[in-house]
């Protein structure tokens, strides 16, 4: 049997990922190579929905699929592309945004949040039809696991009932996707604010790590995260949030168990234990951020291999959507 499809998409909204998306997603996405049959994107035209600049969109897409590739992702096993470049999905968000209730668009908390901050009469029509194209990225590829952090699973369910009632409507094409999160990095919370998420929109500098914060910057960062005046090393989250999200971060970049790391720290205090961390952090972190900087370096190589994804993705692409349009009464394009 064919190994599971698995597709997630990432914006490329800022000048460097943060240990929350590098958990909850980046990692992710690079383990699962190991064992699925995997197709990543970089969404552009998802980060073109609020407020843009080009020049800065066309250099972070950049940005982005490099720390994409440094942190692991083997372009001879995985398919990675920029949205824009399949035309594709635009064509599929179309037919779904046809399928989907103004009433159900409207319940999406997540378009809630962002048009609330703008207020509500400056978001963009492409803000609040946002899920939509994110169902037809996923929906394209007949994904069976989507990696995402728990803030996704909403646009998941989404997915999941625009795939049932087009198959519903018009006849069985795709595949229900499941949302794949794994409990361990679902939320990764702000240094500063441990029980607020690390977000780049709301957190501030010191509360984030970033992929390419420079050692020095990420020491400085864990020594003054927030902790409690208790002095030990185990998790609890309520009562001790920032002790416990230093935990997950930890056990999620060495591997090692909370439990293990309850019992080698206890009694040890916060210093220690932060500094440990500390270099768990950078000796992860460091060896992405020169890899990046080298296919930055070399900017033609990287836009050949993002080209040669988008080639790839688009015969799948290219398929379903002739499934799609015949489905819909279209005729076939050529
Ligand atoms: P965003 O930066 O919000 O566009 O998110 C990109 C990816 O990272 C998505 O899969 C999110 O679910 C995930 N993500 C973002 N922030 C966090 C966080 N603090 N903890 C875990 N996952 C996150
Ligand atoms: N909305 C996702 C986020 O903010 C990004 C995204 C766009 C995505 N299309 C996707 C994630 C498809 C998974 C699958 O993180």
């Amino acid at each position: 049997m064919a190994n599971r499809r698995v597709f997630s998409g990432i914006q490329p909204t800022a000048d460097s990922f943060h240990l929350g998306n590098y958990l909850g997603a980046v990692k992710q996405w690079v383990d699962l190579q190991e064992t699925r049959d995997t197709i990543y994107c970089v969404v552009d035209m998802h980060a073109v929905t609020v407020p843009y600049d080009p020049e800065l969109l066309r250099r972070r897409t950049r940005v982005a699929a490099a720390q994409l590739l440094a942190a692991g992702l083997d372009p001879e096993r995985t398919i990675l592309f920029v949205q824009s470049q399949v035309p594709e999905h635009a064509e599929l968000n179309w037919v779904l945004g046809c399928l989907t209730g103004f009433g159900e668009a409207s319940r999406m908390t997540q378009f809630k949040d962002k048009s609330a901050k703008g207020g509500a009469d400056q978001a963009s029509v492409g803000l609040f039809t946002y899920p939509i194209l994110q169902a037809a990225d996923i929906l394209l590829y007949k994904t069976n696991e989507v990696p995402v952090g728990e803030d996704q699973r909403q646009h998941l369910e989404l997915s999941r009932n625009l795939a049932q009632r087009f198959n519903h409507r018009f006849g069985e094409t795709f595949v229900i996707p499941d949302a794949y999160i794994l409990p361990a990095v679902a939320k990764i919370t702000d240094l500063q604010d441990p029980t607020s998420k690390m977000s780049k929109s709301s957190s501030a500098p010191q509360g984030i790590i970033d992929l390419l914060d420079e050692p020095g910057v990420i020491r400085r960062k864990i020594a003054r995260a927030v902790t409690d005046a208790e002095g030990s090393v185990r998790a609890d989250d309520a009562a001790k949030p920032g002790v416990t999200n230093l935990l997950r971060i930890f056990a999620a970049l060495s591997g090692q168990p909370v439990a293990i790391l309850e019992a080698t720290y206890a009694g040890s205090g916060y210093g220690t234990f932060k500094k440990d961390l500390a270099e768990v952090v950078v000796d992860a972190f460091a060896p992405i951020r020169e890899r990046t900087a080298k296919y930055l370096a070399e900017l033609d190589v990287l836009d050949a291999v993002l080209l040669d994804g988008a080639r790839r993705a688009r015969i799948v692409a290219r398929e379903t959507m002739s499934e799609v349009r015949d489905r819909c009464g279209f005729p076939a394009a050529s």
